[in-house]
């Protein structure tokens, strides 16, 4: 489970609310592996956080661009990186479902790598963002 920790606040209301909601879907996703539950359901609990994490990057790069943000090219990019992992690890799911790499990557490469974002790059954006307010 992944909790938002004071530290992740990025002081702009519109993504600290997307983030809360992509950490519940997140958690969804997490909670998976302690229910029996078939595979289209897995399928479909991971389209729903694959779809929220293209419209919450969309969103925030949109306020990056409308304020004029210096590293709006480079977030970007980290945020293309983590849309191809993501790809990956619902392929490497739809090919041999809840297996160990899937675990595995799910942990490292998409909880850990958001947590880690939001915690540096969001809230570096945050703090540049609502200095030009
Ligand atoms: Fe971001």
């Amino acid at each position: 489970m992944i909790t938002l920790s004071k530290d992740m606040e990025v002081g702009v209301q519109k993504i600290d609310a997307q983030h809360k909601e992509l950490v519940d879907r997140l958690n969804s996703v997490l909670a998976l592996g302690a229910k029996s539950i078939t595979k289209e359901e897995t399928q479909r609990t991971l389209d729903l956080l694959g779809d929220y994490i293209v419209k919450h990057f969309r969103d925030e790069e949109a306020l990056q661009k409308q304020s004029g943000y210096p590293k709006y090219e480079w977030h970007k990019s980290q945020h293309q990186l983590y849309i191809d992992e993501f790809a990956k690890l619902k392929k490497e799911f739809a090919s041999n479902g809840a297996s160990a790499k899937f675990t595995l990557d799910l942990n490292n490469s998409i909880v850990n790598w958001i947590v880690r974002h939001i915690r540096s790059v969001d809230v570096e954006f945050g703090k540049y963002y609502r200095s030009v307010q």
